[in-house]
């Protein structure tokens, strides 16, 4: 892993950064790829979205999550949207992700959260993502996954090709509704493959077995290779193009977004957005740090750059004592 991807993971942990972020609004070129900082920015940012064919699945960022009041409250705005997706129309379903619903804090109290929003979006007809996380909650978020399937059938989740576990967990799981992603999170070569080429060939693999299962697969990658020989291979196994879609983030890759969807493949763009967009909008550059061009174009304030300072400061001495204690 290169230095200016853990600089920007570590960043992304930066709790003093994480929650100044939430009184700058969108600030670093983050409006690029965050939809707005409240509900009805969002749902304009949908319906343009719509506008093209694409269709939507919606986040309500938040990161941090250490009390129940908080949990609940991402509760509340999740229920929001599931109200708004109803109200406005708009062709759009939920993905969330368990930590902000207080899976760190309380398995009970999250499953109970979860089972809330899933009921209530079942009334509309609304599919409900569970967005996986690091290795640390991978268990415990599929546990909660078991829990929806016996009672609710509009939950999904999501399958990271970096795990050493995905093909098992793809087996398990091939009767669902899937999203299969490379995984966005730093994790040991204990449990997770750290070579592109692996993880490049593991996700098309799990991509190959969950479209010949039948099941409805959502192919989240901005990556044209992985998206070129996807089309190939449905084409020879004849798979029609109702079994599956590529979803994509908001913000990235917009022409090929706009492509795709013009083709005739069902699209859809995980639109994220709320004012905890920061820790986001890190992972984001820690992946593909080219988009360092959209922080460069920002003028920061004063503050801002005190704050990444005395972070950038803190990482380097920690590589150092890090290197230091190596030797
Ligand atoms: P990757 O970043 O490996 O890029 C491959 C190649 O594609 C690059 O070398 C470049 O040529 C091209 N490329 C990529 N981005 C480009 C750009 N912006 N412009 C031009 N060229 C570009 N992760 C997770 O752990 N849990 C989750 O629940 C989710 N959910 C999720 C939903 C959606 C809709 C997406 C798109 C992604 C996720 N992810 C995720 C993140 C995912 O695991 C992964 O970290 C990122 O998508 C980055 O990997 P890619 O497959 O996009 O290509």
């Amino acid at each position: 892993m290169s230095w200016t991807k853990d600089f920007f993971i570590y960043l992304s942990q930066n709790n003093v950064l994480n929650s100044g972020a939430k009184k700058w609004g969108l600030k670093l070129g983050a409006q690029s790829v965050v939809a707005g900082t409240n509900l009805t920015e969002m749902i304009e940012s949908v319906k343009e979205l719509n506008s093209h064919g694409i269709s939507c699945t919606i986040d309500n960022l938040g990161e941090f999550v250490s009390e129940k009041s908080e949990a609940t409250a991402a509760k509340k705005e999740i229920l929001s949207v599931i109200e708004a997706i109803h109200e406005h129309q708009v062709d759009a379903h939920i993905s969330l992700k368990p930590t902000q619903l207080g899976l760190g804090i309380d398995y009970q109290f999250c499953l109970d959260t979860l089972r809330e929003i899933v009921a209530k979006a079942q009334e509309y007809n609304i599919f409900i993502n569970i967005d996986m996380e690091d290795y640390k909650n991978l268990q415990p978020s599929f546990d909660l996954f078991d829990e929806l399937l016996k009672e609710y059938d509009n939950v999904g989740t999501v399958i990271q090709a970096y795990f050493h576990n995905a093909v098992k967990n793809i087996e398990k799981y091939k009767d669902q509704r899937l999203r299969l992603v490379k995984g966005a999170y730093k994790e040991s070569e204990e449990v997770a493959y750290q070579d592109k080429k692996e993880i490049d060939n593991n996700l098309l693999k799990l991509i190959e077995y969950h479209l010949l299962s039948g099941k409805f697969t959502s192919i989240a990658t901005h990556d044209h290779r992985i998206i070129h020989q996807v089309k190939e291979f449905v084409k020879e196994n004849n798979i029609s193009k109702d079994k599956f879609e590529f979803q994509m983030l908001y913000g990235f890759r917009k022409e090929m977004q706009l492509a795709l969807a013009k083709e005739g493949y069902n699209f859809c763009t995980y639109v994220p957005y709320g004012d905890d967009w920061y820790g986001y909008f890190m992972r984001r550059l820690a992946e593909r740090p080219q988009n360092l061009t959209l922080v460069g174009k920002q003028v920061f304030n004063k503050k801002t750059n005190t704050a990444i300072a005395v972070a950038a400061g803190a990482f380097l001495l920690g590589r150092l004592t890090k290197g230091k204690k190596k030797k």
